[in-house]
């Protein structure tokens, strides 16, 4: 097919997002690439991936390469997934369903947050099979239960709690691009409408985003407040996990662990896996990058739960990083969204190029044929 968008010539993630760049509104494009605060944990946990150095070991066959990984029973044909964004619709349209139909396509798990602009129900057909759920706890029992219940009538065995946003994080770019509920047309806004026009077009066609699962909820939301109450509650225990694990049948991961003693409790509880994040350094500006904060996890629940690592992927050297530090898989956030806000469909088959690609390389430069026997050494 010819490449009339040039995106055979983004080499690496960042190409990809700086073509997004180029063709998102600002107030859109900053949705997903800010961070909280300074955003220095955002930084850091693609800096402190860069300082792990691997040393490669030769005259080791490399001939055939074997990236698959096997969790829960299912095996993946490549060793990281989708990690759960809300909104993603504002940064491309369509976007969540070319995700979700990519991981079907590439046999990669997806994984539809509570948060997203696509329903759990359309999210699980699109991924047909190798899509995971992803939970936010809310301050109302009745809508954290409606969730739980709706993601099983749709077929999913797995779910995510998420257990890092007892509040919003704070975003400084969002505060300064004005992003307000109910949204607000400013003069900035009609600039980024008009200078992106493939944008502006697409988000015609799509309709306005919201998100999709609270729909009703949300209607007369008239402040983030409203947003945040629906969705979220500072008010989530080890109580509440206690009653979620006895609540869910499936397998049950919390996502958003930095701290071996909560990785622990989490083993405790039953859980079957953690996700090691840090929400892409979105909450706090001062926590540790993710990859530096896994060793001790690992030393503590490595062997009794299955541990994912996400937070600074960019690379497919950064999933090797991982699975020698002590994880089982990763998931990529931004790395695949930027394809997608690159390029739609074809641009979110490009990122998965690159990182695979990449992957693939690092085995073979490093000496270890299979991804499954990356190890400490
Ligand atoms: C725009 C955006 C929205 C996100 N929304 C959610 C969400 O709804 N639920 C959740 O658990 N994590 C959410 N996350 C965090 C991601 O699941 C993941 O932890 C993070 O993107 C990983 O970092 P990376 O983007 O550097 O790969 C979001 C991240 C971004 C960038």
């Amino acid at each position: 097919m010819v490449d009339l968008m040039g995106l055979d010539r983004a080499a690496s993630i960042d190409d990809l997002r700086l073509r997004a760049r180029r063709r998102i509104p600002r107030f859109a494009f900053d949705l997903v690439d800010g961070g909280a605060e300074s955003e220095r944990n955002m930084r850091r946990n693609i800096e402190a991936f860069e300082e792990v150095e691997l040393t490669p070991r030769y005259m080791v066959d490399v001939s055939d390469i074997d990236m698959r990984a096997t969790l829960f029973g299912q095996t993946y044909g490549a060793p990281f997934g989708m990690a759960p964004i809300g909104m993603l619709n504002a940064f491309w349209p369509g976007a969540d369903l070319t995700l979700a139909k990519l991981c079907k396509r590439r046999n990669i798990p997806y994984v539809a947050s509570s948060a997203a602009s696509t329903t759990l129900e359309a999210l699980a057909t699109a991924a047909d099979g190798n899509g995971w759920f992803q939970l936010y706890v809310s301050s109302d029992a009745d809508v954290t239960e409606g969730l739980i219940a709706r993601a099983e009538a749709a077929g999913y065995t797995t779910m995510l709690v998420t257990a890092d946003v007892p509040a919003a994080g704070k975003r400084d770019r969002d505060i300064r691009n004005q992003l307000a509920v109910p949204f607000r047309i400013t003069p900035e806004v009609v600039a980024g409408l008009i200078a992106n026009p493939r944008w502006s077009l697409e988000t015609l066609i799509h309709g306005k985003p919201n998100i999709a699962n609270y729909a009703d909820l949300l209607q007369g939301a008239t402040s983030y407040a409203d947003v945040q109450k629906t969705l979220i509650t500072p008010g989530f225990t080890w109580e509440d996990l206690k009653r979620l694990r006895a609540r869910w049948k499936g397998k049950l991961l919390v996502k958003g662990i930095l701290h071996p003693q909560d990785a622990a409790q989490c083993a405790e509880l039953g859980c079957d896996g953690i996700v090691v994040s840090n929400h892409g350094g979105r909450q706090v500006a001062f926590g540790p990058a993710t990859i530096d904060a896994l060793p001790a996890i690992a030393e503590t629940v490595g062997g009794r739960m299955t541990i994912i690592l996400d937070s600074g992927i960019r690379r497919g050297a950064d999933m090797f990083r991982a699975k020698a530090r002590g994880a089982d898989f990763t998931f990529a956030g931004r790395a695949l969204a930027f394809g997608v806000g690159a390029g739609g469909q074809r641009g979110a088959e490009r990122a998965f190029d690159i990182l695979q690609l990449e992957l693939i390389r690092a085995l073979g430069q490093l000496g270890v044929p299979s991804f499954a026997a990356v190890g400490s050494s």
